[in-house]
């Protein structure tokens, strides 16, 4: 264990999860620890100091923690970004990717902001605006790609306070790019921090932190884990002994809001190929995008392969979320979703399992989404069938 695998690609940090081996039996994966209380010896004292209580206690979860707290912590090509110490990067898993999104706002004060994107998964936006409401914070509600906006929503507020800019880089299910060091400068200025949601473009393609981000974080119940079963989250921050960062770490204990012991290791086991998943499935991702942009029944492909920001920061590919908006509208949508038969109509992101989802139905009246959007997760099946299955639903709209 430990920075041994340093600077090498991450299909090979994730591969062997940073060179684990068992210090008790040398095994290669690594044990789950169901228990919930660790014993103290006759003097009282805690026989692992840092194993007491499983709230936020598990062997089990610093080894995911520090797979990714490496993979985040190095620049994804030479020239973008900079590298960082990975000791000064710190992770914790959750409970969930919104249990994550949450706790950056659980951790502020009445009266700090939160500079939040207009675009960004529907159900943290809608939980955001309800707690801002509740506990007196400011919100503010921006497209992240308006620089100007941004730097005037990040004056409101007394001096002193926390400001938070919270945006989702590619933007689910718009696929809007946001430009990460730009903002970091912004949010700079003002004293303010920033934080990334990156969960649909993985650290394996983006690394928010290396481009200037104060925090990132994931839902593991997508791609990092890729396989659909477990839900959880993670959040990694940049050691800055700051009292907002000292309250994030201790509300995961606080609220309880931690993964089982089992979820996690399901984590450390998905996490060995997610590279590979996450590469194969951007290929076909921009395979359909491309193949879509000459459709007759397509009007929008939402796709960043051609912002100038993503291929700036982006290395590896775009994401496996893509979207098309029907020339045909609402209608089409509707009956495009009735007609996949490999696509399967579900929600979530990330999976080995190609998904569709009408997105607005989903995100109700309030939503930015347009009615004639059609969201794609696309997962490992092959792309031939993917595009027959694709072509065949749109055909005639
Ligand atoms: C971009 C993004 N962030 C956060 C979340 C919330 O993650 P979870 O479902 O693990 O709570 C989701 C869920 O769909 C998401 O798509």
């Amino acid at each position: 264990m430990g920075a041994d695998l340093w600077g090498m690609k991450p299909e090979t940090l994730l591969a062997q999860l940073d060179h684990f081996t068992d210090p008790q039996t040398a095994g290669v994966v690594p044990t789950i620890q169901p228990s919930t209380t660790y014993v103290r010896g006759p003097d009282n004292a805690l026989l692992y100091p840092d194993l007491c209580y499983g709230r936020d206690q598990n062997p089990g979860y610093r080894v995911v923690e520090g797979v990714l707290s490496q993979l985040e912590a190095q620049a994804i090509a030479p020239g973008v970004g900079r590298d960082l110490d990975p000791e000064t990067v710190w992770a914790q898993l959750l409970a969930s990717g919104q249990a994550a999104g949450m706790l950056l706002v659980q951790a502020l004060k009445p009266g700090d902001q939160v500079i939040a994107g207009l675009h960004m998964y529907w159900a943290l936006r809608n939980q955001i605006e309800r707690f801002c409401q509740t506990w007196g914070l400011g919100l503010h509600l921006v497209d992240m790609r308006d620089l100007a906006a941004v730097e005037a929503a990040l004056q409101h507020g007394t001096d002193g306070c926390e400001r938070l800019l919270l945006c989702e880089v590619p933007t689910n299910p718009m696929l809007y790019m946001a430009d990460i060091p730009a903002l970091s400068r912004l949010c700079r200025a003002a004293g303010g921090r920033l934080a990334v949601d990156a969960t649909a473009a993985t650290p394996i393609l983006l690394r928010p932190l290396t481009l200037g981000a104060d925090l990132v974080f994931h839902s593991t119940t997508k791609a990092l884990n890729g396989h659909a079963d477990l839900l959880g989250g993670v959040l990694l921050g940049r050691e800055d002994g700051s009292a907002y960062s000292e309250r994030l770490r201790s509300l995961r204990a606080g609220l309880g809001a931690v993964p089982s012991a089992f979820d996690a290791w399901l984590l450390a086991r998905g996490l060995r190929t997610a590279a590979l998943r996450v590469r194969s499935s951007s290929a076909s991702a921009l395979a359909l995008a491309e193949a879509m942009e000459r459709h007759a029944a397509v009007s929008v492909v939402l796709y960043p392969h051609k912002d100038q920001v993503a291929s700036r920061d982006m290395r590896g590919g775009h994401g496996m979320l893509m979207s098309l908006r029907l020339a045909g509208g609402a209608k089409a949508a509707l009956v495009a979703t009735s007609r996949f038969k490999l696509f399967l109509r579900a929600t979530s992101l990330g999976g080995t399992e190609s998904l569709v989802e009408y997105r607005s139905a989903i995100e109700g009246p309030t939503s930015p989404v347009p009615d004639d959007l059609l969201r794609f997760s696309v997962g490992l099946e092959h792309i031939d069938d993917l595009l027959a299955d694709l072509s065949q639903a749109l055909e005639g709209l």
